[in-house]
């Protein structure tokens, strides 16, 4: 009945306020079915960077992690972006600071400094492009054909993902995503042999030895996808369990299991599911106009430069 009411008043709220909610697949339930019942999106990080510059609603209310609100504030500076809380940040946003990234960069000028959606907006701006995990893949070899060499940041094993099946010379920063880090090969072997008609569905965010078990590899995006098209009942899926939801409602006739992460072998409820991500409850969505300390700013001379590759990520993508 609480949930009835929160839910009333987010709807109103979004009316009044001229608002629309722009929802990532790892967000609770409860948060992706509102979002489109009240016409925002539920999508991957690259979808909602689009979807929050070609909407046109003048308050941007972003349910997901924070470099996601930075992002929809950069393409669209003169939208209000409102998030259920500001402290909903990123394992590999927190591991790339930009002083040190910064020098990092400093030491390798002949490179193309090719960075992940999942970094600060200073991070951005000093970057030449930015990408998310649905293009990675692509913007690498488009850089590698032309002959450019590459500094990747943050995620190390998206990048040695990426330098695996593009070829392109790539040096790499350290970062990793403690969500998708803990899946284990050794479980995920272990649930083939009870399941062996499953296929495997993976996020690049993952270590090798469990890219090597995938049918297939992808954004959450090209997961959702892999899972309509593949013949299998049953999947076995590395990333966040948020994604069930979109997989039921666009399979609702195939069975998911969570890939089993460190000590456990078989299925788990808790696991699998990133600390950031669950900050966005609906109670807090609720009071999201009505608080002061729930806008995102970036500093206007930081967002004109973090704008470049961001939008050269968009334009590449369309
Ligand atoms: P996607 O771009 O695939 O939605 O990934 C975002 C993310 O944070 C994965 O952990
Ligand atoms: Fe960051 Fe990992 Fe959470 Fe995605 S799942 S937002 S990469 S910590």
């Amino acid at each position: 009945q609480q949930e009835t009411a929160l839910k009333e008043r987010i709807k109103q709220r979004l009316k009044e306020e001229n608002a629309v909610i722009v929802a990532h697949y790892y967000t609770a339930p409860v948060i992706q079915a509102l979002a489109e019942e009240t016409g925002g999106c539920v999508s991957d990080s690259l979808e909602m960077a689009r979807f929050g510059h070609d909407h046109d609603a003048t308050t941007l209310v972003v349910a997901g992690v924070k470099f996601m609100g930075e992002t929809a504030k950069i393409l669209t500076p003169n939208k209000r972006v409102l998030m259920p809380t500001l402290e909903a940040t990123c394992s590999l946003d927190l591991g790339c600071p930009i002083d040190a990234f910064s020098a990092f960069c400093d030491q390798h000028p002949d490179r193309k400094v090719v960075v992940y959606a999942n970094t600060s907006a200073a991070v951005k701006a000093r970057a030449d492009w930015v990408v998310t995990s649905s293009i990675a893949l692509d913007v690498v070899e488009h850089l590698s054909a032309q002959g450019e060499k590459i500094l990747w940041a943050p995620d190390r094993h998206l990048g040695d993902y990426v330098r695996r099946e593009t070829g392109a010379d790539m040096i790499m920063w350290d970062g990793a995503c403690i969500v998708h880090e803990e899946f284990k090969a050794r479980g995920i072997a272990d649930l083939k042999e009870v399941y062996p008609d499953a296929a495997v569905l993976v996020h690049p965010e993952s270590p090798a030895s469990v890219l090597e078990l995938a049918d297939r590899v992808g954004s959450t995006t090209q997961i959702i996808r892999a899972a309509q098209e593949l013949p299998n009942k049953r999947f076995i899926v590395a990333t966040d369990q948020g994604i069930f939801y979109k997989l039921q409602q666009m399979a609702p006739d195939k069975e998911f299991i969570i890939a089993p992460t460190a000590g456990n072998g078989g299925s788990c409820s808790s696991c699998a599911n990133c600390p950031w991500m669950a900050m966005n409850e609906l109670e807090a969505l609720a009071n999201v106009f009505d608080q002061s300390h729930n806008e995102v700013f970036v500093d206007p001379q930081l967002g004109e430069r973090a704008m470049v590759p961001l939008r050269r990520m968009l334009d590449f993508a369309a």
